[in-house]
């Protein structure tokens, strides 16, 4: 890939912002201190065969202890945002009762880290590590569930609410639904089938719920939206049969998460699931889920294909691989950064002005990194990847798409869930033994991509 370096630097509207973005389990470790609870991810990742080589989050990064290093670094690198989410556990280790000042106080020292460096904080408030002890009471198939996570919202957006505005209750209750309530890949590890609809349904209602707590909580000003994990799908052949299956999996990646946020109302579920028992919705909740938000963020990293499932299928379709062997990255994703203009697009022509503001809130990409004897990685792919893909963003723009910003997943190297430590998404480099950083040629890239567009 010699010479992808080459692709042209985007240009992004002045004053663009450029961040990145990290998850509280992928990165913190410190699993055990200053009275974090259990999460679903302890359980899932100590259970033998969950994970590849047995990997698991207690020290990840080490974050938890480096925070302060870290920070420095991001400003170093030129971010003007970070993105990182709170594990609800350091905050209530049983996900409900008296908040932990400790917990809070980890958060509050990053928040001041970050704003003394002049990097705006972006929170999200459950990056899918839910507390063990609700696990135990249900999870998010409980409803009380949903009362639980308004009541954490309000505690931490009570807190840092006087520093923080810019916030975002769930981050991609698509892939916390299926990969861990339907399939069973990620934590808890339930495979409900089409039996996962209850737990789609509480995290949107989560969503509304704890999106009012923090505008009645916080101090300051709030700008609260949600990460959601979207991509169009396409049929693998011509045959009608997969042109419907596409219709359906796009409707469950897509429509089914963003109908009831921006619209107060869910598509037609019959086309994705044969059976359905949709008990679990009550009169007020899609006006509870249909929050006003002040922006809207999209996690992308590639397309769907599907074709038609077999009659014993819970789902009318099947993912399948893209027809064209394409470039993949080292998650076997197709490279598809015309993915994500198409997602742009297609909101903007769903939604219209009920449409906010969209932050990317997660892109990037995992290759298989070949550091030098300095720890040195010269990732001209993964430079070509941002540069594709922010160019995608400039498309969508100059087709009227309002985009604002875009935050790389991810800051460092990190615990890829099930895939453990394999897959390195990473600007800067981590390595694990030591937990020294260093920065690739991409961090440098997008530092000074982030300088060109700095205004002010
Ligand atoms: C997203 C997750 C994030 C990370 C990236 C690669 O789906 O939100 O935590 O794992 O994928």
């Amino acid at each position: 890939m010699g010479d992808d370096a080459a692709v042209p630097a985007p240009e992004l509207p002045g004053g663009f912002v450029f961040g990145t973005a990290t998850a509280s389990y992928q990165i913190e470790g410190a699993v055990a201190e200053d009275g974090r609870g259990p999460t679903v991810w302890d359980t899932f990742s100590h259970t033998p065969g969950r994970i590849e080589r047995g990997e698991h989050g207690d020290v990840a990064c080490d974050h938890y202890h480096r925070y302060a290093d870290d920070v420095a670094l991001m400003a170093d690198l030129g971010h003007d945002a970070y993105r990182f989410s709170i594990a609800w556990s350091r905050i209530q280790a049983e996900g409900s009762g008296a908040p932990n000042p400790k917990g809070l106080d980890f958060y509050s020292r990053l928040v001041d880290e970050l704003l003394a460096h002049g990097i705006r904080p972006s929170v999200t408030l459950f990056h899918w590590d839910t507390p063990q002890a609700l696990e135990d009471a249900g999870g998010w198939l409980n409803r009380d569930t949903t009362e639980r996570f308004a009541e954490y919202a309000s505690i931490v957006a009570g807190h840092l609410g006087d520093r923080v505005s810019m916030w975002m209750p769930l981050n991609e209750p698509f892939v916390h639904s299926l990969l861990g309530h339907a399939l069973g890949i990620h934590a808890p590890g339930k495979v409900l089938g089409a039996g996962v609809f209850p737990v789609i349904h509480h995290l949107l209602l989560g969503h509304g719920l704890a999106t009012q707590a923090i505008r009645s909580s916080a101090p300051g000003p709030t700008e609260v939206g949600i990460a959601q994990h979207l991509a169009l799908a396409h049929p693998a052949t011509d045959d009608p049969a997969d042109a419907a299956a596409a219709t359906a999996m796009q409707t469950l990646h897509v429509e089914v998460f963003t109908d009831p946020v921006l619209r107060g109302r869910y598509p037609d579920l019959d086309t994705v699931f044969r059976e359905l028992d949709t008990s679990a919705i009550h009169a007020a909740d899609l006006a509870t889920i249909a929050q006003p938000l002040d922006w809207f963020g999209v996690n992308y990293y590639t397309a769907d294909y599907v074709q038609a499932a077999p009659p014993d299928f819970p789902a009318t379709f099947v993912p399948t691989d893209p027809p064209t062997p394409g470039p993949r990255t080292a998650m076997g994703w197709e490279i598809n950064p015309g993915g994500l203009t198409d997602v742009l697009v297609h909101l903007r022509d769903r939604y219209g002005d009920d449409l906010p503001p969209v932050y990317i809130t997660e892109s990037g990409v995992a290759f298989d990194d070949r550091p030098d004897e300095a720890g040195f990685v010269q990732d001209d792919d993964r430079i070509a990847y941002l540069a594709a893909h922010l160019g995608a963003v400039r498309d969508a723009i100059d087709a009227g798409v309002d985009v604002r910003g875009y935050f790389t997943w991810s800051l460092m190297d990190n615990f890829e869930w099930a895939e453990g430590y394999r897959p390195r998404f990473g600007l800067v480099r981590v390595d694990y033994g030591t937990q020294q950083r260093t920065p690739k040629a991409s961090a440098l890239w997008y530092r000074d991509l982030a300088a060109a567009h700095r205004t002010g």
